[in-house]
Parts: structure tokens; C-alpha cells; sequence
């Protein structure tokens, strides 16, 4: 069982409960290839998405993992909320607690904004993003899709390039797949990838091809060109031809290594779209898996709340 009423980040985690949801998801997965998408385990609960920044993947997926739980789902649209009216993170926290809310799905810009809504609210808080901090169920969808190719994380070597620095998809892969025992290597241009990663169990590769070499998954991260303010590097081209990953790179990576990306993607940049769309390339799957993921952290979450709250 969970050991806390929220998901705020991997780092929180211990491998047991990140084991927990892996496995969970096993069996949300299969629910996913069944007709009818209809269960009643969250029956009588409900789920607020409240995102103040965009998102397909992560804020759609947890409103299907609620719906097809039978759970209750409302996004509170924050441009037209009272957000816009001035009113605090914590303040629209409580609101939405005191219309009896079991779960809010956040991101939000600001690193530690749902660490700070949980300790406001009887909810249960989930980060579905938190500035240049986690991103924690992507984290365990990448975890997850590594665990359902593979069998196992532990020994498997991952290599992750890109925007390592704004990256807060990378920093959860870092905790998880270290707490799972994986080798996690980052490479990405020197104004990209904060050296005191090391401290924090990355190897930091010298180049693209250090990072692949033997790599079992070969991630690729956008390029944030929306927290960048200029100047980290000369131009998208040139990114892609000195840092991005394409077929040359990809030989040094096991014959048979994964490709993932968190999306969305920068085509051309951070991944050519022959690996996009290409046979090593899991990247849809990921999507699929960020379902069945979500779903198994409802699923945990709601039993913590029935047994704890
Ligand atoms: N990977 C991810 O977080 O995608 P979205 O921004 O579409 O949610």
C-alpha cells in the first residue's frame, strides 16, 4: 500500500511502492485491451484535473483513468477559473476540497506548487508536473514500458538526452530508475545538464555516443523552448545535428534497444522521424501505458484514503 495520501514525486517513493503501481498497471493494462471500458472501483469518488500549464497526454489520461473507473471527473479550465481573478493556489485548493473532492491532478509552473497544495487540502494530491521539478506518473509510465519490454529494470542501462536542465521528466526517471536499479546516463549540450546530477546517481556521458553505447532504452526530451530564454545553444538544426539522436547514433545502443520520448515531440530535433515512427520506437505505447498507469495510482490512492482517512 502507498504511504502517503499524495503522488508528489518520485524522490518520495520507495522502490516498493514504485513496484506497487508498476504492478497495478499490469492490470489496469490489460482492463485498457478489453471492449468496454467500464469498472466500478472508484465509484462515488471524484477527480479534479487543474492544470495551469498545457498538456494532452497527462491531463486527458487522467480523465479517462477516472471515467473508466467510474470515478466522477471535472478540469477546473484554469484561464477561465478565478485563478485569473488573483485567487491563490491555496485558496482555490480549499475551494475545491470543501466540494468534497477525493483527488486533484495538478501541474502547475512553479517547482514544489503540489507539495504546498497538499498540505492545504484533505484531497489527495497528484504532480502531473511541477516546473523544472518531477513529473512523477511519467516517470513510472516510462518505468513501466521499460518493465513490459524487458521483464525487469534492474541492470538495464537508459540513456536519456536533451534538455536534461528543464527537464523534470528526467530528474523522476533519475529516482525511479535508480531506486529499480537501472544505470541511467544523461548527455546533452554543456549549457544543458547541471553537473550536480552526478550527486544525484546520473553518469554524465562526454557524448551522444558514450550515452548509447550498449543503452537497452534511449530516451530523447523536447527541447523547452518555452523555459529557455535564449542562447543555450546556436540553433534547432544544429541541435539536432551535433546533439540529437538518429540511426548513427542508435547503432552504438543493444541491437534490439527501445526508443521513448515523453512527448510531445520536436520532430527532427531531439529524434529523427525515422526512429519516431520506427519499429524500436514505443512512444505510442507510452501513451497507452500513462492510462493504465494513472489508473493503478487512482486505484492505490483511493485504498490509502478507504484504510487511512
Ligand atoms: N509528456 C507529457 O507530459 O505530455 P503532455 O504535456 O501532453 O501532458
Amino acid at each position: 500500500m502507498l504511504k502517503s495520501k499524495d503522488l508528489l514525486g518520485l524522490q518520495y517513493l520507495s522502490a516498493q511502492e514504485i513496484c506497487e503501481i508498476l504492478d497495478g498497471a499490469v492490470a489496469t493494462k490489460q482492463f485498457l485491451k478489453g471492449d468496454k471500458k467500464s469498472a466500478d472501483d472508484l465509484k462515488g469518488r471524484s477527480l479534479i484535473t487543474l492544470f495551469y500549464e498545457n498538456s494532452t497526454r497527462t491531463r486527458t489520461s487522467f480523465e479517462l483513468a477516472a471515467k473508466y473507473l467510474g470515478a466522477t471527473e471535472v478540469n477546473v479550465s484554469v484561464a477561465t477559473s478565478s485563478v485569473q481573478k488573483g485567487e491563490t493556489l491555496i485558496d482555490t485548493g480549499e475551494t475545491l476540497d470543501a466540494l468534497k473532492i477525493d483527488f486533484i491532478a495538478i501541474r502547475h509552473p512553479m517547482a514544489g506548487a503540489p507539495k504546498l497544495l497538499a498540505e492545504h487540502v484533505k484531497a489527495s494530491v497528484i504532480n502531473g508536473g511541477d516546473g523544472m521539478h518531477e513529473h512523477p506518473t511519467q516517470a513510472l509510465l516510462d518505468m513501466f514500458t521499460i518493465k513490459e519490454h524487458y521483464g525487469k529494470i534492474k541492470g538495464l542501462k537508459v540513456a536519456i538526452l536533451g534538455d536534461i536542465k528543464h527537464s523534470r521528466v528526467a530528474m523522476s526517471n533519475l529516482f525511479g530508475l535508480n531506486k529499480l536499479g537501472a544505470e541511467v546516463y544523461m548527455y546533452a549540450p554543456a549549457t544543458m545538464i547541471p553537473k550536480e546530477l552526478e550527486r544525484l546517481g546520473a553518469h554524465i556521458a562526454k557524448s551522444r555516443e558514450e550515452a548509447v553505447e550498449g543503452a537497452d532504452a534511449v530516451m530523447g526530451l523536447r527541447i523547452q523552448l518555452e523555459r529557455m530564454n535564449g542562447g543555450l545553444f546556436p540553433s534547432l538544426g544544429e541541435y539536432a545535428r551535433y546533439y540529437g539522436v538518429n540511426g548513427d547514433v542508435m547503432k552504438y545502443a543493444k541491437p534490439d534497444a527501445i526508443v521513448l520520448h515523453p512527448g510531445p515531440v520536436n520532430r527532427g530535433v531531439e529524434l529523427t522521424p525515422a526512429l519516431i515512427d520506427g519499429e524500436s520506437s514505443l512512444i505510442l505505447e507510452q501513451v497507452t501505458n500513462g492510462l493504465a498507469v494513472r489508473m493503478s495510482i487512482l486505484k492505490l490512492l483511493a485504498e490509502y484514503r478507504e484504510k487511512n482517512l
